[in-house]
């Protein structure tokens, strides 16, 4: 059996140290095959379509997101580190967001403007695309960082990139959650799974209470075993966990 750790959306520079750290020990405390990381590593406010003049730059974005990256990285001690996009990543290059000119001087993909991102292989585009848009090990387990935000986007997810006997895993929502199975009605069960590897994100009262969508965010990550196999079984070859660092209301309380 293999292992991987996946890990998404720490927003930077709204990463949450305290999660950061709990990340790199669980790292540590064992030896993981894959770290995946599933997207939104920047917050990239100066790309938002919303009026954000007074907030953090780009610069300390990449600061942080590439120190970010590199404890985690250096944590996992040779795992294949993959980078899957996220919109927030997508959103500095998109069309129309920063202007034209500039665009290759901002671009983090440009190793000379951000090459912490040379020592991960990269995973997935942001773009909904059952090649291009979805890392896979083997035909069983799919990461992308996700495009939806309704009560059923992970099973939608699971269905639009997965295959039989598959395991989907996204970041996007912030609401981490273990392996859910997908049901085509009440009483029949499809043999697709999605699971989402929450957030690493501060999880303030403003940046959370304004949307009910935001009720179940949480720290945490997804954990799992896999057989290695390259042609497809007739049951499942993986086992996955939502290990849980806390949710929105522990944060609060502290
Ligand atoms: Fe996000
Ligand atoms: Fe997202």
């Amino acid at each position: 059996m293999q292992k991987f750790m996946v890990i998404s959306d720490p927003h930077a520079p709204l990463q949450d140290p305290k999660a950061v750290e709990w990340v790199r020990k669980m790292l540590l405390a064992d030896r993981y095959d894959y770290l995946i990381f599933t997207g939104d590593l920047f917050e990239a406010a100066s790309a938002s379509k919303f009026n954000n003049e007074n907030i953090h730059d780009l610069e300390e974005e990449y600061e942080q997101a590439s120190k970010f990256l590199k404890t985690v990285r250096e944590a996992s001690r040779g795992a294949k580190c993959v980078f899957v996009e996220g919109n927030h990543d997508f959103n500095i290059h998109a069309q129309n967001r920063l202007s034209k000119g500039v665009r290759s001087l901002v671009d983090y993909r440009n190793p000379r403007v951000f090459p912490e991102l040379q020592n991960w292989r990269w995973g997935a585009d942001y773009i909904a695309d059952r090649n291009k848009g979805v890392f896979r090990i083997g035909p069983q387990l799919n990461f992308l960082h996700g495009y939806k935000t309704g009560v059923t986007s992970g099973a939608h997810q699971a269905l639009l990139f997965g295959h039989e006997y598959s395991l989907t895993v996204t970041g996007h929502t912030h609401a981490g959650h273990g392996p859910e199975q997908v049901y085509f009605n009440k009483s029949i069960p499809m043999n697709r799974w999605y699971a989402n590897a929450g957030t690493l994100k501060v999880l303030y009262e403003e940046w959370c209470s304004k949307h009910l969508a935001t009720m179940n965010w949480s720290q945490g990550a997804i954990i799992g075993e896999f057989m290695p196999i390259k042609s497809q079984r007739l049951s499942r070859t993986w086992e996955a966990r939502y290990e849980l660092f806390q949710t929105r209301e522990d944060y609060l309380s502290q």
